[in-house]
């Protein structure tokens, strides 16, 4: 399969602009599923799912780990990237070189050359779990992207504008995806719908995001 009557009749480009500054590229991570996954699993071996406290104290549905220099946390003292791991007081294992390649590979297909990510926030929905509308805003440096991945069963994916009142559009990111922002779209709002059930043939019943930034 795959070949140039497949490519020809595919509804989904490659390479779609959502906004501008954003840019979704279908599949681009599943030349690398099996290594990924075992890289995954290595990190999760160190540094497990867990489900963080909002500084409002609501437990988030969706279970987190990460992986890189710094890893994103939140408590009731607020959001913040961290160094240590706060469950196992360690520092987050480092990024895998196949992840770190990934993500600068796909950031600069999108066109933004030069990404140096030192954090990669590991996100793990099962179904009915989701994140509403956010903006990825504790990083200290702005120029630079966000490169998010989906493995895993499909996922609704909300893309908005600078606020929150702008209304999203809606993808669907499907198991290889990756989307990349930054530019005019760097605190463009986003979110994902509650995940549908399903069974995928990897990963099973959930869905794991990675999201790489330059936190530092
Ligand atoms: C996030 O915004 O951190 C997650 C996005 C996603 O799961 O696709
Ligand atoms: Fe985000």
């Amino acid at each position: 399969m795959g070949g140039d009557l497949f490519e020809a009749i595919d509804p989904r480009p490659a390479r779609q602009p959502i906004a501008e500054g954003a840019t979704l590229l279908r599949g681009f991570a599943l030349a690398d599923e099996r290594e990924l996954i075992a890289a995954l699993r290595a990190i999760l071996a160190e540094a497990p799912f867990r489900q963080m406290i909002t500084p409002g104290g609501h437990t988030m549905s969706v279970a987190m780990s990460n992986c890189g220099a710094v890893g994103w946390v939140t408590d009731r003292k607020g959001y913040r990237y961290d160094a240590i791991d706060p469950d196992s007081g360690r520092p987050w294992p480092p990024m895998p070189a196949v992840l770190m390649d990934l993500a600068v590979r796909a950031a600069s297909e999108a066109g933004f050359a030069n990404f140096h990510p030192d954090a990669c926030l590991i996100n793990r929905y099962v179904p009915g779990a989701k994140m509403s509308l956010h903006q990825d805003k504790d990083e200290a440096d702005f120029t630079a992207p966000i490169v998010s991945v989906s493995l895993g069963l499909p996922a609704v994916f909300m893309f908005g504008g600078a606020k929150r009142s702008d209304k999203p559009q809606r993808f669907a990111l499907e198991h290889g995806d990756v989307v990349a922002w930054g530019g005019a779209a760097r605190l463009a709002f986003h979110g994902v719908a509650a995940l549908k059930d399903g069974e995928h043939p990897l990963l099973g019943r959930q869905r794991i995001n990675l999201t790489f930034r330059k936190a530092r």
